[in-house]
């Protein structure tokens, strides 16, 4: 058994320490705000807050984050200021990517509280958004400063 932190909880895991971290979540945490993309770190779907910084969790595997904070979607429980700038400008469509562009969102704020639109439009430049939502996106965040 592995023992993690996530958002907050001490938590007991059978997996072994090379599945990836987004297995881990969804399948045996069922924490499943982390979606599932491409699988191989080109998307941002799947990522988590590691010790406050945003990562891809598909290919990060448990034996990394031992000892570390973990974050899902679920942890910030719907009341950080990004998640309701992105309701109040209705940035989501399908809202499969939303989960990550979150994490990024909130990683960036947690470091820099008042960003530029470029700094913004840099942080998200890993989270990919198939329904092209990313202009409201960003105006959202801007908004949540
Ligand atoms: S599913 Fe992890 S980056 Fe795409
Ligand atoms: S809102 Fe659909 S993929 Fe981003």
């Amino acid at each position: 058994m592995t023992e993690l932190e996530v958002n907050g909880a001490r938590q007991r895991v059978a997996a072994h320490p090379d599945t990836p971290l987004l297995y881990v979540l969804r399948n045996e945490l069922g924490l499943v705000g982390t979606r599932f993309g491409c699988g191989n770190g080109q998307c941002g779907a799947c990522f988590v807050l590691i010790d406050g910084r945003a990562m891809a969790s598909c290919d990060t595997p448990l034996s990394f984050v031992i000892g570390k904070r973990i974050t899902t979607i679920e942890g910030l429980e719907g009341e950080h200021a990004v998640q309701k700038a992105l309701v109040k400008h209705q940035a989501a469509q399908c809202g499969y990517c939303m989960s990550g562009i979150v994490m990024s969102a909130v990683s960036l704020l947690s470091k820099n509280s008042k960003p530029a639109e470029s700094e913004v439009r840099e942080a998200l430049d890993r989270n990919l958004c198939r329904c092209g939502s990313h202009n409201r996106v960003v105006r959202a965040i801007l908004d949540a400063r």
